[in-house]
């Protein structure tokens, strides 16, 4: 294993953003974006945990990076919660074990802050969590991917639970020129299994004009009511409209 050296919060900028760029030229289906996250949208993404962060809450962070949002979560973490964060690329997981073993609030050791190296799809927990941050490249996914990952998120939130993600402004429209027809309709596609969510579970949504692209925030929250009220994927009540549709007929 490659040693990540102690740096200043400069150098280590500039190392995240190296490394960022460095990952996005070899892989940026997987990466997803050419630079970190910017405070401001780290900011956005952790706001749930600022109005409630005397309490001990459960959180996931997903497709963590290079840890600017990881960051922000760890100034806030509150005695009693735990952190686990999702990484599949195995260089930034290095980097992100580094943080949480050196990150000054946490004196080298916080038990209850796990690394895992893994893709969200193959997380095996028993643990249910009051907030999931997510850091996803969705509109680099297929649309049956996003939704499966959607569903699996509403289902590791306690009810109530709040679920925060972005998306980057202006991408399908700079997909459309760049790419073949096939690409565009993909990622229309996974846009509109996004939108379905929103619709059903979004309580907000913030544009940060100032990160690198721009991008827009959305906070869903999980239904309050549990398993009497069972969560539905937009895919699911599609097949029941049709369903009900073909029993009509
Ligand atoms: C757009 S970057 C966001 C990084 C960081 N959260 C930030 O805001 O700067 C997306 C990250 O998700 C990771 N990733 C992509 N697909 C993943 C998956 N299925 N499971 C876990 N991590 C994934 C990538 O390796 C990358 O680090």
């Amino acid at each position: 294993m490659t040693p990540v050296p102690t740096v200043s919060k400069d150098s280590r900028g500039i190392s995240d953003a190296v490394a960022f760029l460095a990952e996005a030229a070899r892989d940026f289906r997987t990466t997803g974006a050419i630079a970190p996250s910017s405070k401001r949208l780290a900011g956005l993404l952790t706001d749930r945990l600022k109005e409630e962060a005397r309490k001990p809450l459960a959180i996931l962070e997903v497709g963590a990076g290079t840890g600017s949002v990881t960051r922000a979560l760890l100034d806030l973490l509150s005695p009693g919660s735990c952190l686990d964060v999702v990484e599949a690329n195995p260089k930034f997981a290095q980097r992100l074990r580094h943080l949480t073993r050196t990150h000054p609030r946490l004196n080298g050791s916080m038990p209850q802050v796990q690394v895992h190296q893994s893709y969200i799809q193959d997380l095996r927990t028993e643990r249910r969590y009051d907030l999931i941050v997510s850091g996803l490249p969705f509109t680099n996914f297929e649309p049956e991917q996003v939704d499966d990952i959607m569903r699996q998120y509403l289902s590791l939130l306690h009810p109530g639970g709040t679920l925060t993600y972005f998306a980057y402004i202006g991408t399908r429209r700079l997909r459309t020129l760049t790419s073949r027809p096939a690409q565009a309709a993909r990622h229309a596609a996974v846009e509109r299994v996004l939108a379905g969510y929103q619709h059903a579970h979004a309580t907000g949504c913030w544009s940060v004009w100032g990160n690198l692209p721009p991008a827009k925030v959305w906070q869903l929250r999980a239904p309050r009511t549990g398993v009497a009220d069972p969560l539905v994927s937009p895919r699911d009540t599609a097949a029941r409209t049709q369903e009900k549709a073909g029993g009509r007929r």
